[in-house]
């Protein structure tokens, strides 16, 4: 019997077969470390929807980032838990903020690690919510103001790059004027671009502190259903001055990667989020899938859909692993 010439089994009989023709890599040059910073000393409270991850003071962050650095890891992104929260989230560009020390410290210790900061509201308004509020309505433009003066103080305290999360219309361009009207034109913007109303928030909730107190993000986040909408998300982001595009969460929005990538010349960053995190560890808790495999896996799928950079709770696992 004839058989056709081609037959794909012929590179896949061996491991170095199969690394010749492997077409995506996963390395840890893609991975971005996300940490969250509160006020005080020698806190490193455990997460319990997240095993693994801490709500660090800036000392303990410091000696955390030791084995950070130690794994190669390029860069991490800091979310911030202030002592206090009121209705307008002012804690969130105070000179003395929870981040900007953190900032300020980590850079000192580690100046060449890249320190991306989270640029939202919702972990310093009392409220919840990522934006001001008019009534039971979160208010766009009045909300620019205040996200821009939060990007100028990470920026003052040696942020090098800010990433706007809050899906506010006209952010990303209040936040470049802002930047470069303080002499800060070398810091990076990571825009949020398609950033989705997503129920794989959840536990991150939990480690910000930053549930909102009524409602839901329905008002400003992306409607799960909508693909041409991100695409306009991100042309505008990109028009406005964005750096880095991304597009979260990752797992359920791999067509939106791989869509970002093919149509936009941006490094395009996705998010493996707090639920996708949870659900493999609670999973490999309970014995029923091999967590360093599902783990590895997840993050070359969400390569290979296109992304060039990946935020991963996974990011020390994957780095100690890729070594
Ligand atoms: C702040 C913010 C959120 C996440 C990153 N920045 C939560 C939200 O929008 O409710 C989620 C990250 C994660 O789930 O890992 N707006």
């Amino acid at each position: 019997m004839y058989y056709p010439q081609y037959r794909p089994r012929r590179f896949r009989r061996t491991e170095n077969l199969r690394r010749m023709i492997r077409e995506t890599r996963l390395s840890t040059d893609h991975l971005i470390y996300p940490m969250f910073v509160m006020p005080g000393k020698n806190i490193k409270n455990a997460v319990s929807s997240m095993p693994g991850v801490h709500q660090f003071s800036v000392d303990t962050l410091l000696k955390e980032l030791q084995s950070v650095v130690e794994l190669h890891i390029p860069a991490i992104i800091l979310f911030g838990i202030p002592a206090q929260k009121n209705d307008k989230g002012s804690e969130a560009h105070a000179p003395q903020g929870v981040v900007q020390e953190a900032v300020g410290a980590v850079k000192d210790k580690y100046p060449q690690l890249v320190v991306i900061t989270d640029v939202c509201l919702c972990e310093y308004t009392s409220h919840g919510h990522c934006g001001l509020l008019h009534k039971e309505e979160v208010d766009n433009d009045s909300t620019l103001d205040v996200l821009a003066k939060v990007a100028v103080s990470h920026a003052r305290a040696g942020a090098d790059m800010v990433a706007p999360s809050d899906m506010m219309d006209g952010r990303v361009m209040a936040i470049r004027h802002a930047l470069d009207d303080t002499g800060f034109e070398q810091v990076a913007i990571m825009a949020y671009a398609a950033k989705y109303c997503s129920a794989f928030y959840g536990p991150f909730r939990d480690a910000a502190d930053s549930a909102p107190q009524f409602g839901d993000r329905r008002g400003y986040q992306m409607d799960a259903a909508n693909t041409d909408e991100a695409m306009r998300e991100v042309e505008l982001d990109i028009q406005e001055g964005a750096d880095v595009v991304m597009v979260k969460p990752a797992l359920a929005y791999l067509d939106i990667i791989h869509r970002v990538k093919k149509d936009f010349d941006r490094p395009v960053a996705a998010y493996n989020v707090s639920g996708e995190y949870s659900m493999i560890k609670a999973a490999a808790a309970q014995g029923w899938l091999d967590e360093q495999r599902a783990m590895m896996e997840t993050l070359l799928a969400i390569r290979r859909a296109g992304a060039d950079l990946i935020l991963t709770y996974y990011a020390k696992e994957a780095a100690a692993l890729l070594q």
